[in-house]
């Protein structure tokens, strides 16, 4: 079995490939991917095999949510050795469309996600993002039809926003999320980590402490505002750049002044010199 992954590039093998498992009854589970895959994507894929017969990762560096500005053409590629590790995890089939084959010439349609993609955290500071992830996750949803689709927590906001998207298109796909794999000092593994400096990757971690942090505090009974004030000091002081530090509904993301109100998720999102970390946690 080991060698019989299969990577596919273009729309009509892919079906062709797929009305093959179908035709057996076999159920499809789906891991969309940007590559440059580590152990948290692995985990993605771990619960993928476990949920079903057949396993497909999507490898596909989307243009389309990343800004003129940001890091489209360095984002890290590393398609020979993705290809190898999903191999060894018993992957069946890769899909690794072009940008030319993903969106042909004269392409012209683009969702525009409210509710959670608009609550002000990712979509505050990258406002084209969620439109760039609904779409192309949209696209990958009807090109596979999956059964289940495995997405990290890491990325909560998208989580939200794309489990929302399947629900209103009558996507007939189980979304399902998968807790954020972690390196043993805390940081949340990430594509982006490889871009910290060694004296930026030893202060990364702190993001995680101080998210860990204000859960306890919250838990224990403290003001949330408070908590939360000391939390962004404290970040700043690490000497990170900001964007935002909340406590959120878990579900819509809308802001929550009481623990009454919850359950409770507590987001942030960083900047160390030139990399933009993100993490959450449950309180
Ligand atoms: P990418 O950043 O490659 O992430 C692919 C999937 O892996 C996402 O669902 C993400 O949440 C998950 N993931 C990343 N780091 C993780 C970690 N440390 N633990 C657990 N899961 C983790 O997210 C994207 O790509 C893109 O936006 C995509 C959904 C593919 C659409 O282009």
């Amino acid at each position: 079995m080991a060698n019989h992954l299969r990577v596919i590039r273009t729309v009509p093998p892919l079906r062709r490939a797929l009305e093959h498992y179908r035709k057996q009854h076999e159920r499809i589970a789906l891991v969309p991917t940007m590559g440059a895959l580590h152990r948290g994507h692995m985990a993605l894929v771990r619960e993928a095999r476990r949920r079903a017969k057949r396993v497909v990762v999507s490898v596909f560096v989307n243009p389309t949510q990343f800004a003129p500005h940001e890091d489209f053409a360095s984002y890290p590629r590393s398609f020979a050795t993705d290809v190898k590790v999903l191999r060894e995890a018993k992957v069946d089939l890769v899909w690794a469309p072009s940008v030319e084959v993903m969106y042909p010439n004269g392409f012209a349609t683009r969702l525009a996600p409210d509710g959670a993609a608009k609550v002000g955290l990712e979509d505050e500071f990258r406002p084209h993002f969620f439109g760039g992830v609904a779409t192309v996750v949209a696209k990958l949803f009807t090109q596979v039809s999956p059964d289940f689709a495995l997405f990290g927590q890491k990325d909560y906001q998208q989580l939200r926003v794309v489990t929302q998207m399947a629900r209103d298109l009558d996507l007939p796909v189980k979304v399902i999320g998968i807790p954020t794999a972690r390196e043993p000092d805390g940081l949340a593994l990430s594509s982006r980590n490889a871009y910290l400096s060694s004296a930026e990757r030893a202060v990364a971690p702190m993001l995680h402490r101080v998210l860990r942090q204000c859960a306890t505090r919250i838990k224990n009974g403290e003001k949330i505002d408070h908590v939360i004030n000391v939390g962004r000091i404290e970040i700043d002081v690490a000497g990170f750049v900001l964007d935002y530090l909340e406590a959120r509904h878990a579900l819509t993301l809308a802001p929550i002044a009481s623990p009454k109100d919850g359950p409770i998720r507590l987001l942030v999102a960083a900047r160390l010199g030139k990399t933009r970390l993100i993490d959450n946690i449950a309180v």
